[in-house]
């Protein structure tokens, strides 16, 4: 049984980052809502230690979620963060109440216990990051302080020897002691064994898969990006060519993509089927501006033709996905409820009458580059740019054409191997060219030109919610420019788009 640490989800948004952070560790970790806890199943489910996440709510508000955490205790070492932390202290007889003054933003913890294992290895000083609006003003009976800053008394407890409560957030990056605390917590006091790695994840996964799929044959959709990449060469070095991958050219990815991506996976050994599609989205396309229906028409057509070459494998019983952990975690809303998981090809399964197989769906996206890596995938896979599921539709302003793409294609290619060339390619996020619907006036030799304008995008980010414009050299951005105009025929003008996620958003449509 795979050991594992339970985070138990009050609601936080730093809930995913627990999760990576213990993962960082070697540590597999789960992720599960706080009323969906297996209590008495600690043995059986492999939970060797639990960390009670944060909330924005507060533990004495009538609807606050609560858990009986001394029964999870009975079992386990617990660990309170935040919300967690006094939810423990309020659920045991002591006092929580509103901060006479907010508690936000970076800490030092003046006082530390140094014989308290949580603190091992931190000296007093350490920075902390603290975020609340409630603070603890008295400790329950058998409660004993370990840790202040200057203004907040109890800034971490222990009770007993198995059960901690901070106050500040050990997972954010700003605790520079947060990653030695998680240690100390999961490998100190849970005796977590470190054996989580790329590695040993392909081992267990193969032999899984093996054991499962049996004989059974398994399609897959790749669309060029790492996830499915990945999920592909997992699937095949498990059942070999009982997987069969299609990947479809819907006429709109990046210049040379289809022929070059196709290439790789073939490279990988995959047993891989190309669809030149093209003709149909075009002609579906035709006339249509408004950004959501290219989006519908799109997916809508995508799923015919997946669906057209899956049938041709008549014998196929699964449809594998490369779905990723930020997809399968059950999010809570503030209600209590839990809202469920989402598919990257959503509606597909229930159509073809196909069983789900997911084999990433407990990963995180660097874990999936990792494994990427340890399978022995090129670098140029594994570090790609997200790339949109509709491709340059979506980056062309208004009616799509197989001219326009052709246009845009060329100017994307210009500016995408001239961050590659630059060094630049792996600091930035993500990066493409938007083409304009409007044509500006310009001077060419002795000729006016009135051709189009395009916007060159690149930004850096974490995870795509929030994006900021990356602040690329003034040079390169002007070799750019220049090459573009230069080279692409209908393009006379180059801009670049300085705006940040919110309030824009990454693509254009
Ligand atoms: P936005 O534009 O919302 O994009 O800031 C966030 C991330 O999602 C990608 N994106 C899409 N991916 N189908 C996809 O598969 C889509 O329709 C789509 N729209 C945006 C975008 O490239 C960025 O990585």
């Amino acid at each position: 049984m795979q050991e594992k640490i339970v985070i138990l989800d009050f609601g936080s948004q730093t809930t995913q980052l627990i999760g990576r952070r213990v993962r960082e560790l070697s540590i597999y970790s789960e992720i599960i809502p706080y009323n969906k806890y297996p209590f008495g199943r600690e043995k059986e489910e492999g939970i060797i230690g639990v960390i009670l996440s944060g909330s924005p709510l507060s533990v004495y508000d009538k609807d606050a979620f609560r858990v009986d955490i001394a029964a999870i205790n009975k079992a386990v070492p617990v660990l309170g963060i935040c919300y967690g932390a006094q939810l423990m202290t309020y659920t045991m007889g002591g006092k929580v109440e509103p901060a006479p003054s907010r508690e936000y933003g970076r800490a030092n913890l003046s006082y530390i216990d140094e014989t308290c294992p949580l603190f091992k290895d931190i000296e007093p000083g350490a920075q902390v990051w603290m975020s609340h609006g409630d603070t603890i003003t008295e400790l329950p009976a058998g409660f004993r302080r370990v840790a202040s800053t200057a203004d907040v008394h109890f800034a971490a407890f222990s009770a007993g020897d198995s059960m901690w409560g901070v106050q500040f957030h050990p997972e954010v990056y700003h605790s520079t002691c947060g990653m030695q605390l998680l240690k100390n917590f999961t490998v100190g006091i849970c005796g977590a064994s470190c054996s989580w790695s790329a590695e040993s994840f392909i081992e267990s996964t193969v032999r899984e898969l093996k054991e499962k799929l049996g004989d059974d044959r398994v399609i897959l959709g790749l669309s060029g990006g790492v996830d499915s990449s990945v999920a592909a060469v997992l699937l095949n070095r498990a059942i070999g060519t009982n997987l069969t991958c299609i990947f479809v050219d819907h006429g709109m990815l990046r210049k040379n993509e289809f022929k070059e991506v196709l290439r790789d996976y073939e490279g990988l050994g995959l047993n891989v089927i190309g669809v030149d599609a093209s003709e149909r989205f075009f002609t579906d396309l035709a006339g249509v501006t408004d950004p959501e229906r290219k989006r519908k028409i799109i997916g809508a057509d995508f799923i015919k033709v997946f669906d057209e070459e899956a049938h041709k494998i008549t014998d196929a019983k699964w449809l594998g996905q490369g779905t990723i952990y930020p997809d399968c975690i059950e999010s809570l809303s503030i209600t209590g409820t839990t809202i469920k998981s989402h598919h990257n090809v959503g509606g597909l399964p229930e159509r073809m009458n196909l069983k789900l197989c997911e084999p990433l769906r407990l990963l995180f996206k660097d874990e999936v580059r990792a494994v990427g890596r340890a399978l022995g995938m090129p670098e140029h896979l594994i570090t790609r740019h997200p790339f949109p599921g509709p491709g340059l539709a979506v980056r062309i302003l208004g009616e799509v054409t197989r001219e326009k793409v052709g246009i845009l294609q060329e100017a994307d290619h210009i500016f995408i191997q001239g961050l590659r060339e630059s060094g630049l390619y792996d600091k930035v996020w993500q990066a493409g060219v938007i083409l304009l619907s409007v044509q500006s006036v310009g001077v060419m030799g002795d000729e006016r030109t009135y051709e189009r304008a395009v916007a060159l995008r690149a930004v850096t980010s974490m995870d795509a919610m929030t994006a900021d414009w990356a602040h690329l050299p003034y040079e390169f951005l002007a070799k750019v420019s220049n090459d573009i105009i230069n080279k692409v025929r209908g393009v006379n003008r180059v801009c670049y788009d300085i705006s940040s996620k919110p309030p824009a958003t990454i693509e254009w449509e």
